[in-house]
């Protein structure tokens, strides 16, 4: 079977699907910002429920609002075989992360159907609400719903900056229903793919066109709230401060000494927001929030450095009269690929006479708690320099079909067993 990816018809729906977007114009690249339930969320899955029609594919919406599209099979009583990724972006984003997934998932249905074949096992792309933390805190939501990872009644409990909950918000957006309805039966999917560019710089360094993911490493998240007393910029006399946003500062910095302490290359620690009260230059900070993004693929030492973290923090607390609350948002264990559905992907290069290389994921994604209904895999391919999560995030036409066209050929095995 010649299976012939349409990278023009490919390009031309990623560049549209960018265009929903509440970023301003960028120098950079194509800034894109796509916030799970804003009004470019809801566009961007009207824009790919009319492509996914025009392909011929059942549509199914869950009530957190995961979108399903199917591919019937000559079995329809077999489990399928799924792929997909995400859509939403963060502030400030570029246009590939997770919209490779969704859209490269597609064309590879679309070639394996113009290609004339017919799958035995039903084929499914998913296309899952917010992957992306930016609004609720957490992210992954979707897929944690999907897997059972995270309680209907903690997730519709969830709150944005406004104050809105994950239910009243879903529900404004046109996804009702009870939460307990969404998770899917372990076995739902008989292999799990999914398609994303690597955000790192491993391939492009080493000018490989596929990476082959073997295992997703396991993040954790906290939030710090730190209270202190605040007061008149100029009269607060400098003895006797108790400035909330010096003591963040120094939790910044554990944060920093302590990843790094472990000596490994795989641990990160990120203290990606602050907010600060009450925020003026002229008053002393009182209250500081921070959120931390902590990961490892080795969980042990990633609960090593929070321990040391919590020291410091008890030290910082004492010498600074601050208050130091921890929440934990989550921590999660990381995810092993299946060792069929990587040798069936190894199988596909090696026919195709594609380079690879089997690596490990730094940044999660919905794969990670797919991984616990259902077998799983991720392809990745090089985007330039390794960026991402910026608006000069790029990944090739060719890349992007090199990835699709591999998909592609892996979905045609596996759902033709
Ligand atoms: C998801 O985008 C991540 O932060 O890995
Ligand atoms: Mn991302
Ligand atoms: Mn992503
Ligand atoms: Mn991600």
């Amino acid at each position: 079977m010649k299976i012939a990816v349409n990278l023009d018809r490919l390009s031309s729906e990623l560049e549209d699907l960018a265009s929903f977007s509440d970023a301003p114009p960028s120098e950079e690249g194509t800034a894109v910002t796509r916030v799970v339930f804003t009004s470019t969320d809801l566009e961007a899955r009207t824009f790919l429920e009319t492509l996914a029609e025009k392909a011929g594919l059942r549509i199914r919406r869950d009530a957190v609002g995961n979108i399903f599209f199917r591919w019937e099979g000559s079995d329809p009583s077999l489990a399928p075989i799924g792929t997909g990724s995400h859509t939403d972006a963060i502030p400030h984003a570029g246009m590939y992360d997770g919209t490779v997934g969704v859209l490269g998932g597609l064309e590879a249905i679309r070639a394996l159907k113009e290609a004339g074949f017919q799958p035995k096992r039903s084929i499914e792309l998913l296309m899952f609400t917010s992957e992306e933390p930016t609004r609720f805190g957490i992210g992954c939501l979707g897929s944690r719903l999907l897997s059972g990872t995270l309680s209907p009644e903690k997730a519709d409990a969830l709150i944005d900056k406004h104050e809105r909950t994950l239910e009243e918000v879903r529900t404004a957006a046109g996804f009702s229903g009870g939460l307990d309805t969404v998770k899917l039966p372990a076995g739902y999917y008989h292999h799990w793919l999914e398609l994303h560019i690597e955000q790192g710089p491993l391939l492009e360094r080493e000018g490989l066109p596929i990476g082959i993911v073997t295992a997703i490493a396991a993040p954790a998240s906290y939030k710090f709230y730190l209270e202190g007393f605040g007061g008149h910029a100029g009269a607060l006399l400098m003895p006797e401060r108790k400035d909330a946003l010096c003591a963040a500062a120094e939790l910044i910095l554990s944060v920093e000494r302590n990843t790094l302490a472990t000596g490994a290359i795989d641990t990160v620690g990120t203290v990606g927001t602050a907010q600060i009260h009450p925020g003026a230059v002229n008053s002393v900070p009182s209250r500081v929030t921070l959120e931390l993004d902590l990961r490892d693929i080795d969980p042990a030492r990633r609960e090593s450095v929070i321990e040391a973290v919590r020291r410091d923090i008890a030290a910082i607390q004492a010498k600074r009269g601050v208050t130091v609350r921890e929440e934990l948002v989550n921590a999660d264990p990381p995810a092993t690929s299946d060792a069929t559905i990587v040798a069936a992907l190894e199988e596909v290069c090696r026919d195709a006479k594609i380079l690879y290389k089997k690596m490990v994921s730094r940044a999660y994604h919905d794969s990670l708690f797919m991984a616990r209904i259902s077998p799983i895999a991720m392809i990745f391919i090089p985007c330039r320099n390794g960026v991402s999560h910026r608006p000069d995030e790029y990944a090739s036409p060719e890349a992007i079909g090199t990835g699709v066209s591999v998909l592609a050929a892996a979905m045609a095995r596996l759902a033709a067993q």
